[in-house]
């Protein structure tokens, strides 16, 4: 791919969790404004497209997609297969001839990417050097990132993107385990509020109400429970640890799809394990009776076509609230927490 040794980015470098690389493509395609052909690896994609048109690949970068962990505009894609492995990135990055806000040494999330953090880490000590003596570096003017990919120790991509306070090395995100949380799913639902909620504190405030079905130990209750909300823990299952008989907490022992809360709520969070159709439809009922005005769930995805599930669950949901008159905002992602499901934000939109 030497072509794309130039300025102006040919192709784009998308990082998703492994065996998620042709859903990913899906949706690249399904969005991209010209055709083009795909190149997967493992926990990583490339599209080239056919039209040379830097503004398709550009809008690309900035479009919310579900199952990109990380999207990249590539300038270079070099072999290293000599001793010295530094050379050929600096003569590259001088042709590119730009400054970036920061430079991350990234690989893909597989066993054999793994083994090759030390690299990274002991090869970025020479990378900032070079960065140095070239005034590479120039984080008050610019907010680009430079992103050294290496999806083996001998290849690397030169790619970059705008920064965002959401991006994490590699795509994946470093959280803490809260010690007093139920369940370790309590990092899910924070990096759905992370990286799906925006300015997240003006939306989660003390005293409001929330409902949590399918709440049981308690992970996700304790995430809103945590930023003040009173909430409604619907679950037959039982409540654990800090979120047994909390104060904020009124565990409900019933079917999720059957409970009705007496009061609308601010938020409506959903964890069940059950079919994605059925958690959508579940979703849109609460919205059309105006009973929630928020809501973060989970879609179950199935073994295949499983971006086309997902468009049909948000049709679904689009057209029940567009009958009630409502108008929505969905965003979703494929999370680092999230396995074999994807995370969903549902906003009912004022006019
Ligand atoms: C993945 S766990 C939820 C974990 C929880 N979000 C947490 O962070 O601890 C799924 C839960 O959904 C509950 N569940 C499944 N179907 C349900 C239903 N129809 N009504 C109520 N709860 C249900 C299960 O009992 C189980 O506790």
């Amino acid at each position: 791919m030497s072509e794309i040794n130039t300025v102006v980015p040919k192709a784009l470098l998308v990082y998703c969790r492994p065996g998620f690389e042709p859903d990913c493509a899906e949706e690249i395609a399904d969005n991209a404004s010209c055709d083009g052909s795909f190149e997967r690896g493992d926990g990583w994609i490339v599209f080239t497209p056919s039209e040379k048109d830097p503004r398709a690949l550009n809008s690309l970068v900035n479009k919310q997609l579900m199952f990109p962990r990380q999207v990249l505009l590539v300038h270079d894609r070099i072999t290293l297969g000599g001793k010295d492995r530094l050379t050929p990135i600096v003569n590259s990055l001088k042709q590119i001839d730009s400054a970036f806000s920061d430079i991350w040494l990234e690989y893909p999330d597989t066993n054999d990417g793994k083994s090759l953090s030390s690299f990274c880490r002991k090869f970025g000590d020479y990378v900032a050097k070079a960065a140095a003596e070239n005034n590479w570096l120039q984080p008050q003017r610019v907010r680009n990132r430079l992103h050294l990919f290496f999806p083996q120790q001998n290849e690397v991509f030169i790619a970059s993107r705008p920064a965002k306070d959401t991006d994490w090395i590699n795509g994946i995100p470093r959280l803490r385990m809260p010690v007093d949380a139920p369940s370790r799913s309590t990092l899910k639902l924070l990096e759905g509020i992370l990286v799906l909620v925006d300015k997240p504190e003006s939306k989660f405030r003390e005293g409001m109400s929330a409902v949590d079905l399918g709440a049981a130990p308690g992970g996700w209750t304790y995430q809103l429970v945590s930023r003040g909300l009173k909430v409604f823990a619907v679950d037959n299952g039982p409540m654990k640890g800090s979120m047994d008989g909390h104060h904020q907490v009124k565990h409900i022992r019933d079917d999720g799809f059957k409970f009705k809360p007496k009061n609308p709520v601010e938020w409506l969070v959903c964890d069940m394990v059950e079919q994605p159709i059925r958690v959508a439809e579940l979703m849109a009922k609460w919205f059309a009776a105006g009973n929630a005005r928020r809501a973060i769930f989970n879609l179950k995805l199935p073994m295949k076509k499983r971006y086309l599930e997902v468009c049909k669950c948000f049709a679904l949901i689009e057209a029940k609230l567009e009958k009630a008159g409502m108008s929505c905002k969905i965003t979703a992602k494929h999370l680092y927490h999230d396995r074999e499901e994807i995370t969903v934000y549902l906003t009912v939109v004022k006019d």
